[in-house]
């Protein structure tokens, strides 16, 4: 791909400009160009640890101090959610894998060590050992798995390094397994949802999250499902982990150049949506080079080149490079139902962008 560096440098830039305008605020969805603060509107909220991670990426890049002097701000304010701890969900993995983990693994610092594994101690407690599922969400939610979770279970393969313990692998392993059987279907496509009885462990039901509904296939979930696979195949070497991950990302590539590479909000919805959503493509990128990465050289290249496609469109079309605003991404959607959140900027598309461009350059930090 073209002109990575210089995406980079604008990038970093921009962000540099978004920490001078936001010091120590948690971005999550910029309105009329600007951040507002979700460490004040709610602490234990799943996006708080991105900004975090586009921080430890940056700086891993350029060593700018700023950056990581951010980073560590970020990740102090999450204190607070780990303290409360009622509010906590299985979106850990997210919250601290890119604050406390990023900065253990980049400087040793041990205090953040210990951070994430409070952390990841909170997503093995969700396990429920009849249904072999890590629970998703609060509430009344209690027998509930998302495609989403195979994103935090990394954290848990962290911890079993960590400690040199396999028990908190062994519950990743067991839950990898529930959603491979569950959510992943025969074409390719994820669900959003599976209830399960959580006395028994038995199933009962698919259910409409994000997406258009039950048997539909939300595109960011997609994009979940690819990169999960290709991490738990990467911390354990399954190889049905790997060819699930195949299997999603050519059911994603197929469904995506349909709409020339920018993804609608749901690939099943019964109408083409007009509506986009930007972090899907970013989220289902990085996935994909991380395929393409680990298959042999001619097997991955249809990958790395669906990647760059959906990279190239979105950077061309959906992106604000200003230093004026904040939000690098534009064109994400929150939820297909939803009359807000449509057409918005997500703190994660930028995310995920920036780690597909350092992944193509092999510059990234691993942060799962
Ligand atoms: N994890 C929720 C979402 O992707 O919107």
């Amino acid at each position: 791909m073209e002109k990575i560096d210089e995406y980079l440098d604008r990038i970093t830039a921009k962000v540099l400009s978004e920490c001078a305008r936001n010091e120590g605020s948690i971005p999550y969805i910029p309105e009329n160009g600007r951040y507002t603060d979700m460490g004040q509107e709610d602490i234990a909220w799943w996006t708080n640890g991105f900004f975090g991670g586009v921080l430890w990426q940056l700086y891993h890049y350029t060593g700018k101090e700023e950056l990581k002097a951010h980073a560590e701000q970020i990740e102090t304010k999450l204190d607070q959610a780990l303290e409360e701890f009622i509010d906590l969900h299985h979106d850990v993995g997210f919250m601290w894998l890119h604050t406390a983990v990023a900065n253990y693994r980049k400087t040793g610092n041990e205090q953040s060590k210990v951070r994430g594994l409070k952390a990841a101690a909170v997503l093995a407690s969700r396990f429920n050992s009849n249904g072999q599922f890590i629970r998703a969400w609060n509430e009344d939610k209690t027998g509930w798995i998302i495609i989403d979770s195979m994103m935090n279970i990394p954290l848990l393969h962290w911890a079993t390094t960590e400690l040199d313990d396999p028990r908190f692998k062994q519950l990743a392993i067991a839950h990898a397994d529930t959603v491979q059987q569950y959510l992943i279907r025969k074409d390719g496509s994820s669900a959003h949802i599976g209830s399960f009885n959580p006395e028994n462990g038995e199933f009962i039901e698919w259910i409409g999250g994000q997406g258009y509904s039950s048997d539909s296939a939300w595109s960011r979930g997609q994009g979940w499902a690819i990169y999960g696979f290709v991490l738990s195949y990467k911390h354990t070497g399954d190889i049905d982990y790997l060819n699930t991950a195949i299997r999603v990302a050519n059911y994603f590539l197929a469904s995506s150049s349909q709409t020339a590479y920018v993804p609608a909000i749901d690939f099943k919805a019964p109408v083409i949506e007009e509506d986009t959503d930007t972090s899907a493509a970013m989220i289902a990128a990085c996935g994909l080079i991380e395929l393409s990465q680990t298959l042999p050289k001619e097997q991955g290249k249809v990958y790395k080149k669906g990647a760059v496609r959906m990279l190239t469109a979105v950077l061309e079309a959906y992106t604000d490079f200003s230093t004026e605003t904040d939000g690098l991404v534009r064109g994400g959607a929150v939820d297909y139902h939803s009359k807000e959140g449509k057409n918005v900027g997500l703190v994660y598309a930028d995310y995920f962008l920036i780690e597909a461009l350092l992944k193509l350059k092999e510059a990234e930090m691993d942060l799962w």
